[in-house]
């Protein structure tokens, strides 16, 4: 059922159901993170593998060291700055977090979202003894992720109706990529995912060195090259001139890029922050409309426009093609 009361999903929560919730950077399917029965459909309803790790969304930085331990100094004031936001840590987990939840590895993934429903929801649970919800995003696994409720439904509202689980309506999401991940066990802060909250962010506010991540451990399944794909072929451009665009087929650009002849315009934001509100959407919206491809002209890559690039080559990586 798709319902906005809140009251409502708190009480399927707890009785064990799944709940899609909203987050400022993209909806996440949403369980008890104390319930491991609860836990185990998440990968069901996605289709995720099992060993994938989950992220702990939490009230606030008291309930995030239920779950994290050994926090180092900067990342304490990182999350201080950043909190309700973006941001994604990954520390040393506590005994609260179990392998099904952390994929066996001995990190957690936590955050605080900046969404008035999904706090209230946070906050409420709480009181009952509920101290985070694991959520990854709410789309299959592999696909986009969604960015209102009508996305989730698509997606998953068949799995989530049959087994009397909720989506919780709370609009569309103001950023629209997934947060930025920092691995917090170390003396530097190294960024797993890029996404809103930029490596220069990180860098002034803890005034330590951002390092680049290794490949390979710890997992982080949006790593996967053809993670964050449409059906249709993402092909980015960096000029208009001598192109051979197959007619018909979708564009994406900031506003000042003309649309070239014959391409269909799916969107065209005025900056960088907006081509991220509105990049899952247009993916979404060329499917609907059977394109064979996405033209994307990237905004600059600095800021967020670098976690913009990451999803999109990822999107665009051949391995994808179906
Ligand atoms: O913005 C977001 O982060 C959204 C919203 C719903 O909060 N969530 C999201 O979840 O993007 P998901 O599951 O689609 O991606 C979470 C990523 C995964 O790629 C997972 O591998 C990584 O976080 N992750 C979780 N725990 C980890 C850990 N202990 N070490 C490394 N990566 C981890
Ligand atoms: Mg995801």
């Amino acid at each position: 059922m798709l319902i906005e009361n809140i009251d409502v999903a708190v009480t399927a929560i707890s009785a064990g159901h799944l709940c899609a919730i909203p987050t400022e950077t993209v909806y996440g399917l949403a369980a008890d993170a104390h319930n491991p029965q609860a836990i185990s459909r998440i990968f069901a309803a996605k289709n995720r593998p099992q060993d994938h790790p989950l992220i702990i969304h939490v009230s606030d930085m008291a309930c995030a060291l239920e779950w994290m331990s050994d926090l180092p100094a900067w990342a304490k004031e990182l999350a201080h700055a950043c909190w309700p936001g973006p941001l994604t840590l990954v520390a040393k987990r506590t005994s609260l977090a179990t392998d099904q939840i952390t994929g066996g590895q001995n990190t957690v993934a936590v955050r605080v979202p900046n969404h008035l429903t999904a706090l209230k929801l946070l906050e409420l649970l709480k009181m009952q003894g509920i101290l985070g919800l694991v959520a990854p995003s709410a789309n299959r696994f592999g696909h986009v992720s969604p960015t209102n409720a009508q996305h989730v439904n698509a997606d998953l509202g068949e799995y989530l109706y049959a087994n009397g689980d909720l989506i919780l309506d709370g609009g569309e999401c103001g950023v629209g990529i997934e947060s930025t991940i920092v691995l917090a066990t170390d003396e530097h802060p190294v960024i797993l995912r890029p996404g809103a909250i930029s490596a220069e962010q990180i860098e002034s506010i803890t005034g330590r060195r951002v390092q680049q991540n290794q490949d390979g451990e710890p997992r982080v399944s949006g790593a996967l090259a053809s993670h964050y794909a449409p059906r249709a072929k993402v092909v980015v451009i960096s000029n208009l001139a001598n192109q051979n665009f197959e007619q018909g087929s979708g564009f994406i650009a900031l506003v000042e890029v003309q649309t070239p002849v014959g391409l269909v315009r799916l969107a065209q934001p005025e900056t960088s922050v907006g081509f991220a509100t509105e990049l899952y959407k247009a993916f979404r919206r060329g499917d609907e409309l059977e394109l064979a491809n996405i033209y994307i002209w990237l905004p600059p890559e600095s800021g967020i426009g670098l976690a913009i690039a990451d999803r999109v080559h990822k999107a665009a990586h051949p391995d994808k093609e179906i």
